[in-house]
């Protein structure tokens, strides 16, 4: 396997500033050699460009889809790298940034294909500028992928060959009340923190890569660093106790490495501003060689 890393430096959908960060924090982490221990070839093709800070337009946004211009700008660039990646032969390997990146991934990965979701988060990210209550897009890209209420019309984050058939989220555990409805209406499997207490993480991440592998062209793994405990990974921008172990989400990875089913994969929310020593930006390397198939033996 060929691995293309994109970083994609930006806050824009975060609810704290600082996961911009985040490709620079995993970089140094040591994400190349993590990736070539895994026995995959990596190019790192540096990061996108994205709109600054102190240039961008105050009123792109509302309250209710924060810098929603600013993320669109950063999404369409990156869902044009990961076509383009795919199209060369390449695993596009997004590190993020906050998780409105997931929409340029899904985008890209989803444009000449039809793909499924495996979302590894404690939050569904399934709100929409009209439920949201933070206004914070992070919280929204299982949403605008899909193309649900405002972003149905948009020409930009409505993935063409995805559909909630094929969502799985694993590891729910803070999900807004009326993004829970949402949810349980939608055709999204989502299984949350008590139904890996319950059945085991085997269990539970082999039936979402069933989901999301049922009748598709592969699978993108989005991986959120708040879906493990905040004892694991302390430098997340909205931390929920009670999340996955350090063992569990390394089984998880390895699962998804046996399926052979990757498409696509992200790593997300890694706020080195908020990290221990950049601790979580290491566990982001290590969970990502496991994802792409590094064995101790
Ligand atoms: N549900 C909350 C919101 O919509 C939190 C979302 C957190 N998402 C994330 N990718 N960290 O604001
Ligand atoms: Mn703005
Ligand atoms: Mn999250
Ligand atoms: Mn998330």
């Amino acid at each position: 396997r060929n691995v293309k890393i994109l970083g994609a430096p930006t806050d824009y959908g975060a609810n704290r500033r600082g996961v911009d960060m985040g490709p620079s924090a995993i970089r140094y982490a040591g994400l190349a050699d993590e990736l070539t221990s895994a026995g995959v070839s990596v190019e790192d093709a540096g990061d996108l460009s994205v709109p600054h800070h102190a240039t961008h337009d105050p009123d792109a946004g509302s309250d209710n889809a924060k810098h929603l211009h600013e993320v669109r700008e950063v999404t369409t660039t990156l869902a044009d790298a990961v076509s383009t990646a795919l199209a060369d032969g390449w695993t596009p390997l997004a590190l993020g940034g906050d998780h409105s990146i997931a929409i340029g991934s899904m985008v890209g990965s989803a444009r000449d294909a039809d793909i499924g979701v495996v979302w590894f988060d404690a939050h569904g990210d399934y709100n929409t500028p009209e439920t949201s209550p933070s206004g914070n897009v992070h919280g929204m890209p299982l949403a605008a992928a899909l193309g649900v209420g405002d972003f149905e019309a948009t020409d930009w984050a409505n993935a063409s060959g995805l559909s909630a058939e094929n969502v799985a989220i694993v590891g729910l555990r803070d999900v807004d009340k009326t993004e829970a409805a949402a949810i349980r209406d939608s055709d999204i499997t989502a299984f949350t923190m008590s139904d890996i207490d319950e059945r085991g993480i085997v269990e539970v991440t082999n039936d979402a890569l069933d989901v999301a592998t049922d009748g598709t062209d592969g699978v993108h793994i989005s991986l959120d660093l708040d879906w493990l405990d905040p004892r694991e990974a302390p430098g997340v921008g909205t931390p929920v106790r009670g999340g996955a172990t350090y063992r569990e989400a390394h089984e998880a990875m390895e699962l998804v490495a046996e399926s052979g089913a990757m498409r696509s994969f992200e790593l997300v929310e890694v706020n080195p501003i908020l990290d221990q020593h950049n601790e979580t930006a290491e566990l982001a390397t290590e969970l990502a060689a496991s994802a792409l198939g590094k064995r101790i033996l």
